[in-house]
């Protein structure tokens, strides 16, 4: 077969070379191609708009409407704002196994969410609702930190959230409940 790119480079070792890179260029792109599918990897998709300075007259982001809960499918939604420098509400609960999708909202400037080696990450860019869907099978207490520098309290703005054997999931889901009757 001739080489396609005689046309543009005469020299044998040059053409080689060009070769070499373009397949680590692929292989190195396959190997992310094949992680992101492993591990369930994907960019956030939801385009939603809010008024970020009015999150608190906004129904869905009203300081008591924050939090988790349970839709009449079993999965659970969490709702939280992202403002400088915190998450609220500050621990959220959330049973193994069942499905969240989380809803974030910033009040004020550019945060991140990520909850550590999970899929859970997002920006959480102002004027816009961040929506991530996952769900925790191991339970325990994880720290989810904002990952875009927002200011001098960008550092310590982290919260809590702790997965719980999936037996309790009515027990939390009631408690978080009673934020929004
Ligand atoms: Cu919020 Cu960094």
């Amino acid at each position: 077969m001739r080489d396609p790119f005689r046309a543009i480079c005469d020299d044998d070792l040059e053409r080689r070379w060009i070769w070499i890179s373009l397949i680590l260029a692929f292989v190195m792109g396959g190997v992310l191609g094949l992680y992101a599918i492993g591990n369930n990897v994907h960019p956030p998709s939801n385009v939603e708009t809010i008024d970020s300075t009015r999150l608190h007259l906004s129904e869905e982001f009203a300081e008591d409407n924050l939090g988790v809960k349970e839709n009449p499918d079993g999965s659970l939604t969490v709702t939280m704002v992202a403002a400088r420098y915190g998450f609220y509400p500050p621990v959220i609960e959330v049973p193994t196994d069942t499905p969240v999708k989380i809803r974030v909202a910033s009040a004020d400037v550019l945060h991140g969410f990520h909850v550590p080696f999970t899929n859970a990450a997002t920006m959480v860019v102002p004027g816009y609702i961040s929506e991530v869907n996952t769900s925790f099978p191991r339970p325990g207490n994880y720290s989810f930190l904002c990952n875009e520098y927002c200011g001098l309290g960008h550092d310590s703005m982290w919260s809590r959230l702790v997965v719980v054997p999936k037996t309790s999931e009515t027990a939390a889901a009631t408690s978080e409940g009673d934020n929004n009757s």
